[in-house]
């Protein structure tokens, strides 16, 4: 991933690990077994809410996600990380990038980068103000 982290000192260094794991589930999926994207969008936002909350404890919203890339279909059965990297700090924003990469279940040990996206969220206070991530 290209990291356009800006005055880091504060962020916490990247984890190798995924931000979540989660099994693709019938129900997540069309009738021939591909997972629909929206499935993955939600996880994707999932991930980076985890990610942000690793950085700093605030309440957070998700305010945009840009440049999402399905590069090959997810099927039931996979087994899929998505994996979050803080590229940007800001006042009241964390700009993150997601990845995923599945575990094919139809062939054990392959490992494919599957979909990757960039999303922004901002802490923001009791009133859903924006507030600094870091005070
Ligand atoms: C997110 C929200 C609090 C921002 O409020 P706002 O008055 O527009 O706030 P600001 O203009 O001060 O922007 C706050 C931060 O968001 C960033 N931001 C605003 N719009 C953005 C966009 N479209 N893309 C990326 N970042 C954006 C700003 O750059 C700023 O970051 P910084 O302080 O790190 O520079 C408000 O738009 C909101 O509540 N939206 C709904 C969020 C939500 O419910 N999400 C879940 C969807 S169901």
């Amino acid at each position: 991933m290209v990291d356009e982290r800006q005055d880091s000192g504060t962020l916490k260094p990247t984890t190798a690990h995924p931000a979540i794991r989660v099994i693709m589930m019938p129900r997540d999926a069309q009738a021939e077994g591909r997972v629909f994207g929206g499935h993955l969008l939600s996880l994707m936002d999932q991930a980076a809410f985890a990610e942000a909350l690793r950085q700093a404890h605030n309440r957070y919203v998700t305010v945009s996600v840009k440049e999402v890339e399905f590069h090959e279909p997810v099927y039931v059965g996979d087994v899929v990380g998505f994996y979050a990297e803080t590229t940007r700090l800001g006042r009241t924003s964390l700009t993150i990038q997601v990845e995923v990469r599945a575990d094919r279940r139809r062939s054990p040990g392959r490992n494919v980068r599957v979909a990757h996206g960039e999303v922004t969220i901002v802490a923001v206070n009791e009133s859903g103000q924006p507030k600094p991530v870091f005070e």
